[in-house]
């Protein structure tokens, strides 16, 4: 179903809106729009980087399209398929629709609690697969072909995620994710819980996957020298709207709107105390 000549992903005029409650009963008094009206295409095989300041709205924006907050309007369409109700709007051979969550996959910016602690590795990589009626021998198949990709001994399957470092546990968050073999993946500040020295590891890990699985990623980050070394294309927000967005050269490079311009223009530097 995958056509590579189609965007692995559309998004027009996506609109997002919290309820602001109040009143000793906590009705619901106005609503507070956190994402408006915004558009992107995802090419395949590309990397699309969110930037803006905190509280812009990009989480909210990623977590919109794997049905994590509500969308109040917009359209949302992977690989050219229309998606209701997180389901596209195309019966595979058995007649049922694909679910979003089998093409994308989110990986979150705190592997710490990202992982379910009483489970052990194994129940976690698995479940993705057991939920969707893989046997489990077939499961654990994959879970240690993962591990290996992503450096981990197959050991680690019989573990609990608290005997992990942060890296790891980062690892472990990747290695999840493509247990489904996802086309797309939703990066929400993925290095930031992370030490310097690790953040490069697992930046390089992500480039390469994305070679090997054919993966399209969208990669949210504060880190606007990661930006434009991983990125294709960036999308620049500010106050939930999308403010330019363009090809990473250009938009890095060239600025033209005066956010980007701020934004680009904050970057800190290293110099040396005379
Ligand atoms: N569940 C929620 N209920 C109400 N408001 C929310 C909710 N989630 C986010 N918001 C608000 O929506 C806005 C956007 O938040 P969001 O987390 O998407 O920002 P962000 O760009 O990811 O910020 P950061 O870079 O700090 O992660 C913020 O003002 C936030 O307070
Ligand atoms: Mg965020």
């Amino acid at each position: 179903m995958v056509q590579e000549s189609v965007p692995a992903m559309e998004v027009s005029g996506l609109t997002v809106k919290f309820p602001i409650r109040g009143g000793v009963l906590g009705k619901v008094q106005n609503y507070f729009t956190a994402v408006e009206d915004v558009s992107f295409t995802l090419e395949p095989g590309k990397i699309l980087s969110i930037v803006g300041e905190s509280g812009c709205g990009k989480s909210t924006l990623v977590k919109s399209l794997v049905g994590l907050v509500p969308m109040d309007s917009g359209e949302f369409k992977l690989f050219g398929k229309r998606v209701v109700n997180g389901r596209i709007q195309d019966k595979d051979s058995k007649g049922k629709c694909t679910r979003v969550s089998d093409l994308v996959q989110m990986i979150f910016q705190d592997p710490f609690s990202s992982l379910n602690p009483r489970q052990t590795i194994a129940e976690i990589l698995t479940a993705p697969l057991l939920s969707r009626g893989v046997n489990v021998q077939e499961a654990e198949a994959r879970a240690k072909e993962l591990l290996e990709r992503v450096s981990l001994p197959k050991e680690a399957l019989q573990k609990f995620p608290h005997e992990f470092s942060g890296g790891q546990r980062q690892r472990l968050c990747i290695a999840r994710s493509l247990m489904v073999k996802p086309k797309i993946l939703l990066c929400d500040e993925v290095t930031s819980a992370l030490d310097v020295s690790v953040q490069a590891q697992i930046l390089h890990l992500l480039d390469d996957l994305r070679n090997e699985f054919g993966l399209s990623i969208v990669f949210i980050s504060h880190d606007m020298q990661v930006v434009r070394a991983l990125s294709d294309d960036v999308l620049v927000m500010y106050f939930g709207h999308v403010v330019e967005r363009g090809a990473a050269d250009e938009v890095l490079v060239n600025p033209r709107h005066e956010y980007t311009q701020k934004l680009l223009a904050s970057v800190p530097t290293i110099r040396r105390v005379q």
